[in-house]
């Protein structure tokens, strides 16, 4: 009706879409995810308080979720190994039902759901209580049947998402596990230095993703010249390798373009041999412990031609680009189990100016639904 369409408008605000809209919200989505949470250099998350000696003595933590919230688990697994030390596996909801994979009594299961109403990841959830896990929920919307049905959990507290396509609750998802991690590691003195930088780090992420906003029109030209490709790469590893799936994922989702997020470590087992002067490729470079082995992928890419965009720190671009021949997308540098939550913005900015200029319909995208509540 004419009132829908009205109210709807009334919600966009300025925007001309709500994935638009929730890209630029990220640095108030991550102000909100914090708020009162960081407190005296420490973290305090009240629906786990009961809980946390529990989660410290199980002997493993399983991540579960599906598409975007997978990703975001994902790109917390290292930080969270790091600072709990307990070792963590990953799930996609559907594939541990398809095997009937082993859970245990000793286990944390992690359920993440910006809806929370996912069905795939509530069966999992139904899979895990039965096998007798603690069953954590993260999830954006107070009520959902995850929140309700799982022993203890945080919420998002990113504000309602309407895009089909998840941008702010991914953001505010790894927020919310490196808090997750801070909490479940705080009792650990010798990564309290590591921890206090990571919180130090948290609290500077809302202005460093304003900072990064900044790339909007950049990222528009970008997206002009790669309309007519038929398919992107985006190669990344350590912390990024869940920013290059994630990339890749809203490419494909929104803008109806092939794309895949690979293992930069993967790249000469087989996708090398995609390479040439016209397949667009993403490598995500920026400086962490992994900086060199990026700086040796990307010159093998330019000795096979590759047309390379490549993403670095505010700086670095004669690092990664040393004549000059290669786009380079910079970004503000933050610490780097945080960097995930920056890097994705220009890729999320990327994939919305595809969609407008390919002419895709942004927030409802054809097959999709904002949450898949069937098998
Ligand atoms: C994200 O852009 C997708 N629309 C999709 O992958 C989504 O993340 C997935 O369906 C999981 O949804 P949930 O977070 O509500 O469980």
């Amino acid at each position: 009706s004419v009132l829908e369409m009205e109210v709807e408008q009334i919600k966009k605000g300025s925007y001309d879409h709500f994935m638009q809209k929730e890209i630029h919200e990220q640095p108030h989505s991550l102000t909100t995810t914090m708020r009162g949470r960081l407190k005296d250099g420490g973290v305090l998350l009240g629906g786990l308080k009961e809980h946390l000696k529990t989660i410290r003595r199980s002997r493993r933590v399983v991540f579960i979720g599906c598409g975007t919230s997978y990703n975001a688990a994902l790109a917390a697994r290292t930080f969270v190994e790091e600072l709990t030390g307990i070792p963590v596996t990953m799930e996609v909801a559907s594939d541990l039902l398809d095997r009937q994979g082993p859970i245990y009594r000793e286990d944390t299961a992690v359920f993440v759901s910006q809806s929370g109403e996912t069905a795939d990841t509530l069966l999992a959830l139904d899979y895990a209580l039965e096998n007798g896990a603690l069953c954590v929920g993260i999830t954006n919307t107070v009520g959902s049947t995850l929140s309700r049905r799982t022993h203890c959990g945080i919420h998002i507290n990113a504000g309602c998402e309407i895009g089909v396509a998840s941008t702010k609750a991914y953001t505010s998802q790894i927020v919310v596990m490196a808090m997750l991690a801070l909490a479940i590691g705080s009792d650990q003195i010798s990564t309290q230095p590591r921890r206090e930088a990571i919180i130090s780090g948290l609290s500077s992420l809302p202005g460093h993703a304003s900072e990064v906003l900044k790339l909007d029109s950049e990222m528009k030209e970008l997206a002009s010249s790669l309309i007519d490709s038929e398919s992107l790469l985006v190669f990344g590893r350590g912390y990024n390798y869940a920013t290059a799936l994630e990339g890749a994922l809203k490419v494909k989702e929104v803008a109806l373009m092939h794309s895949e997020g690979m293992f930069a470590g993967e790249m000469k087992h087989g996708p090398l041999a995609l390479v040439d002067e016209n397949l667009p490729i993403i490598v995500i470079a920026t400086r962490d412990a992994c900086f060199s082995k990026q700086q040796s992928v990307i010159q093998q890419l330019l000795s096979r031609k590759g047309r390379l965009i490549i993403m670095c720190s505010k700086g670095d671009a004669s690092a990664v680009s040393p004549n000059g021949s290669c786009r380079v997308i910079e970004v503000p540098q933050v610490a780097d189990c945080l960097q995930p939550v920056i890097n994705i913005i220009p890729l999320q900015l990327l994939a919305y100016h595809l969609t407008v200029l390919r002419g895709f319909d942004v927030d409802q995208p054809r097959n999709l639904a904002k949450s898949v509540t069937t098998q």
